[in-house]
């Protein structure tokens, strides 16, 4: 197995709520590798969520540490922090995230412009939006590269999405029920992209979801109760062929 990418250490999470502080992750330690497809499963409420968060670098831990390639994260300053998150990490959310007035394209060129400076984007312009093109080309969506959101099918936004996650050339991908507001049919899909893309790139990909089957598609099984990590698994590889 290679060396981790990303890895939590006894990671705890409180919330304050008035002058209680609540506790919602409770000493969680993860490791995922190149390449690795691991599951997130737990009750609604387990904290599944906002673990996701603070490995993308959206929201601190409490205490504990997250490392990206063996680097504690929450020791760099702001913005080489939000640089890191850019350049390591996609996202992808159950309800996509979208920004409602620009097109695809448009959603997908506003991640690329977050790593580079503005100067950089306008030298490159071209060369990006050809990037962005191709990369929503790759996702099925050529012939929606101008819609905006409320034109687009539930199926087509959460493409938009992942395409919009992969235009930084991340290394990890961590999806938050990525399909749990499509269909099945359309779901099915969605999966199937994600989980190519995740091969050809060799992603560390990190699924919640609560479809047990679509968990068994992954490399690894981890479930969580309230705040900790209670089991992992190999997957059955039941469910469908990689
Ligand atoms: N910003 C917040 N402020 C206070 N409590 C929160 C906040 N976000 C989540 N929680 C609480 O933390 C717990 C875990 O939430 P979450 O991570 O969203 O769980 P899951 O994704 O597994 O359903 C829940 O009890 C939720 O109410
Ligand atoms: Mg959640």
């Amino acid at each position: 197995m290679s060396a981790p990418v990303l890895t939590a250490r006894a990671v705890t999470k409180n919330y304050r709520l008035g002058k209680r502080e609540i506790p919602v992750l409770r000493g969680v330690d993860l490791s995922i590798a190149d390449g690795e497809r691991v599951a997130l499963l737990g009750a609604s409420g387990a904290g599944k969520s906002t673990l996701l968060h603070v490995l993308g670098l959206l929201d601190a831990p409490t205490s504990g540490a997250v490392e990206y390639d063996g680097r504690v994260v929450h020791d760099l300053s702001v913005k080489e922090r939000a640089l890191l998150r850019h350049r390591h990490t996609g996202f992808v959310f159950q309800f996509y995230h979208l920004i409602p007035e620009l097109t695809a394209l448009q959603n997908v060129l506003l991640a690329q412009m977050m790593g580079v400076s503005m100067f950089g984007y306008l030298g490159r312009r071209a060369a990006l939006r050809a990037q962005a093109e191709e990369l929503l080309g790759q996702v099925g969506l050529s012939d929606r590269l101008h819609h905006r959101p409320a034109e687009l099918s539930g199926g087509e936004r959460q493409r938009v999405a992942i395409a919009r996650a992969l235009i930084a050339q991340p290394r990890v991908i961590l999806a938050d029920e990525p399909t749990g507001n499509l269909d099945s049919a359309t779901a099915t899909g969605v999966v199937d992209l994600m989980f190519a893309v995740q091969q050809q790139r060799q992603l560390a990909f990190l699924l919640v979801t609560h479809d047990e089957r679509l968990a068994q598609r992954c490399d690894r099984v981890v479930r969580m109760f309230d705040g900790k990590i209670v089991g992992e698994e190999a997957a059955t590889g039941a469910g469908a062929a990689r």
